[in-house]
């Protein structure tokens, strides 16, 4: 959603301001802008469309001198994509400009109350309100200004703000909205994420809710909401700046798939002891443990697949009853929560907007919280009780993949953990899973060599109507992840159901050559799901079978086979997926989509 980015240093900061939006591109936008102090005022070029626009109207920034400004892609949600409603947006007298991330929820009194008071609007944007509030409230001290903005706004908001009467400073504040200031030698920046700044600095301060940062050339200093200054601590980020860049490959999709081996590697081996699963980074202890009553998994899109698998496997291996809620549901159905409830809550991002309100609603109920989380001193991450990170760097295509599989080892991980602490697992058990989750980086590499094979099938689908999905019990998760990675990028509509109950109405959707992606890894199940995969192929169905390699008889029903090397059928997930990334991903190729940014969709979701 929404990127901001702000500058002041040494360098001309227009093409600074690009450069960092172009590193937020991935988080989605429709349009972007940047407003540049040129000595005398402040300038601003904003543009519909990809930032190409942008970089041709001011020639790479070029044409806008100065060393200080702010920038902005936008994720429109108050008024449509257009040059108007982009941001930065203006005071009338064009001494505020104002950058945006999040919704001002009382924007529409507001307006009214300062349209009464003269002023005019020229977009249809919430965020205008806050450049003519700034005004309103503006007598020369603008973090006076900005304090009392902050008390008289709802809702949500990430915000850079220039004053042309204080042309040596960017003010940037933030509530439930994602914002972090970085020193770097040649100046200070503001961003969404630290991808935007990691060319220049590693150091960075995250700023928290309600509080303010004030950036000069040389230093940054903090404020709350009263406007009392603050002492932060910054924070050094591991991340390279390369782990944000394409390295060759066509695509960050197709670059991330293939870092899966690495993210397995790097969020598993940490964790793995003597042949034991210790997880320092939690602090549960066996007592903590033994007490769980049922955990709640809340989480949205794959995040909430990778818990829809993970129900099976806590409640197999620890047995430990599990609810699964998409965090928009959550959050509002006033849940039913025990006190010794654990709340587990899965994002990449750390910032999205219900998965946040659902960890801040079981904290107000008092219930533990633990979060696995990819961003590192993202919302999700500071706010719960205790964080176990997926370590897979930074993901920069919309479409999810190495976190997703990150995600699952942390769940298999703490799976273990609990069922260990429970005694329902000896270590000759957890050292034989822990046999089988090493082998899974080399198993996914095996899987990731077969791409050609692949590519080849997916580019019989690239004019397909309707593709489905079918499994049990884990293959009914993989196989909603299937679905999701497929239609979200190729534009497919794609259905993934639980294999027995297309018979209840969606298999009339089946017709002459209708491909039906069988996901079969679960060997209890096997026959089963065999069993649904003649009624569709009776039905005219071409089917695609994943399973496990050796199930070779599956062939006498399947149109195509794609075989998963043997592991735990607890794990099989991590493998089966794979295949389904390739695929979904070589049709949205075929069909020449623009597969790193989707129509539509943004990569950290900050709004609900
Ligand atoms: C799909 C995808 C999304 C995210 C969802 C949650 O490929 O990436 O469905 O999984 O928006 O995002 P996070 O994990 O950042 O909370």
């Amino acid at each position: 959603m929404c990127g901001i980015v702000g500058y002041i240093g040494d360098e001309q900061a227009a093409p600074v301001l690009l450069d960092g939006l172009e590193k937020l591109e991935y988080r989605g936008y429709d349009s972007a802008g940047i407003a540049v102090f040129d000595g005398k005022q402040i300038q601003i070029k904003k543009a519909k469309g990809r930032l190409k626009v942008l970089e041709e109207l001011t020639h790479d920034g070029a044409n806008m001198p100065g060393s200080i400004g702010i920038g902005h892609t936008r994720w429109a949600t108050h008024g449509e994509p257009n040059d108007t409603n982009a941001h930065p947006h203006f005071n009338s007298k064009k001494t505020i400009a104002v950058v945006h991330n999040g919704i001002i929820e009382n924007y529409l009194k507001i307006r009214k109350k300062l349209e009464k008071n003269g002023y005019k609007f020229l977009s249809e944007t919430d965020t205008e309100v806050v450049a003519h509030l700034l005004d309103y409230y503006y007598n020369g001290n603008p973090l006076e200004a900005i304090t009392k903005v902050m008390h008289r706004v709802e809702g949500s908001y990430a915000l850079g703000v220039l004053f042309s009467d204080h042309p040596d400073k960017v003010y940037a504040v933030r509530k439930d909205s994602p914002l972090i200031a970085g020193k770097a030698t040649d100046g200070s920046l503001i961003a969404s994420d630290v991808t935007a700044v990691l060319k220049h600095t590693r150091d960075v301060y995250y700023i928290d809710n309600q509080e303010i940062a004030c950036l000069a050339k040389d230093s940054i200093s903090f404020f709350n909401v009263d406007g009392e200054p603050i002492t932060k601590e910054s924070k050094h980020i591991d991340w390279d700046a390369n782990a944000a860049e394409k390295g060759g490959y066509e695509h960050f999709m197709l670059k991330e798939m293939y870092e899966q081996p690495k993210t397995v590697r790097d969020t598993l081996s940490p964790r793995i002891k003597d042949n034991h699963v210790v997880i320092e980074d939690m602090k549960m202890t066996d007592a903590d443990i033994k007490k769980i009553d049922r955990i709640h998994i809340i989480a949205c899109g794959s995040a909430y697949h990778t818990g829809v698998t993970a129900k099976y496997v806590y409640e197999g291996m620890a047995r430990i009853p599990v609810d699964v809620d998409v965090a928009s549901e959550f959050r509002y159905r006033d849940p039913i929560l025990g006190k010794n409830d654990l709340v587990l809550i899965i994002s990449q991002s750390g910032e999205t907007a219900d998965t946040l309100a659902a960890l801040r609603l079981a904290k107000e109920r008092g219930i533990r919280t633990l979060a696995i989380v990819n961003v590192v001193g993202s919302s999700i991450a500071r706010e719960a009780d205790e964080v176990m990170y997926t370590w897979a760097g930074p993901e920069i295509a919309v479409a999810t993949t190495k976190a997703y599989s990150a995600q699952l080892i942390c769940h298999y991980l703490l799976a273990i953990r609990f069922a260990k602490a429970k005694g329902l697992v000896d270590d000759a058990t957890e050292a034989s899973y822990i046999k089988d989750l090493e082998k899974l980086p080399d198993q996914i590499e095996l899987l990731l060599n077969n791409k050609e094979r692949i590519q080849k099938f997916a580019n019989r689908y690239v004019t397909a109507k309707d593709i489905f999905f079918i499994g049990r019990g884990i293959d009914y998760a993989i196989s909603m992840e299937g679905s999701l990675k497929l239609k979200e990028i190729s534009y497919i509509h794609s259905e993934a159901y639980a294999a027995g109950e297309l018979k209840h109405g969606t298999i009339s959707l089946v017709e002459e050559g209708t491909l039906v992606a069988s996901v079969v890894t679960q060997e209890e199940l096997y026959k089963k799901t065999v069993s649904n995969i003649v009624e569709v192929k009776s039905r005219g169905a071409f089917v695609l079978a994943v399973t496990n390699e050796g199930n070779t008889d599956i062939e006498k029903v399947s149109d195509y086979v794609i075989y998963v090397p043997q592991t735990n059928q607890y794990f099989t997930n991590s493998l089966a997926i794979i295949p389904l990334q390739l695929f979904g991903y070589y049709v949205a190729v075929g069909k020449g989509c623009d597969v790193d940014k989707p129509r539509n969709l943004a990569k950290s979701v900050t709004v609900e």
